[in-house]
């Protein structure tokens, strides 16, 4: 499938908001990759298609889950709306015929980030926190700051959504804790 074509079936699946959220993050995550030395194409193709399963609601989200083996816990149960990460990997495979694991993987834990996270993986995590579309106080600085330094604008990110999940009083993924001790660490050499 050309990235056109997965554009045209992208548009029917998504509302026109997360249609024009999702071509922020494909060009955002595209000169991403031209700085930090990634494959543009790659990273164009895993931001298009990273929000591909946030529109699966309800009990289809947990059917899909069963039926590719995509473990639930207690906190995805509370929160279903993480389970569009791997979801997301599985449909971008099955229904845009992505093959590229590299993609997969980022496209699986762009919403709560993970340890180990490649250059790809990362950039996908930042340029979905970024994008044209983001109004946050401060998003300008982190907008920068992602060129500039990578892993310090995705730690950046992960403290804000860290505070943010502590202020409501929800559940914190503990892939987020992982993400965040892994650029941390990874820093320290
Ligand atoms: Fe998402
Ligand atoms: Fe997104």
């Amino acid at each position: 499938m050309t990235i056109n074509e997965m554009k045209g079936k992208l548009e029917e699946v998504l509302s026109s908001k997360r249609f024009k959220h999702s071509l922020g993050v494909m060009d955002t995550a595209a000169s991403l990759a031209e700085r930090h030395g990634e494959d543009r194409e790659k990273a164009a193709i895993a931001g298009l298609l990273h929000d591909c399963a946030r529109e699966i609601k309800g009990q289809a989200v947990f059917d899909l889950c069963e039926k590719y083996h995509i473990n639930v816990d207690y906190i995805t149960l509370a929160q279903p709306e993480l389970l569009h990460g791997p979801i997301g990997a599985v449909v971008a495979a099955r229904d845009y015929g992505v093959e590229d694991k590299d993609i997969l993987s980022a496209i699986e834990c762009h919403t709560t980030g993970r340890e180990n996270m490649t250059l790809l993986d990362k950039i996908i995590f930042i340029a979905d926190y970024i994008e044209p579309g983001r109004k946050f106080p401060g998003v300008d600085e982190v907008r920068e700051l992602a060129y500039r330094d990578l892993d310090r604008s995705i730690l950046v990110s992960l403290d804000n959504t860290i505070r943010y999940v502590m202020d409501k009083g929800v559940f914190i993924h503990p892939d987020t804790i992982f993400a965040r001790n892994f650029i941390i660490k990874e820093n320290m050499r």
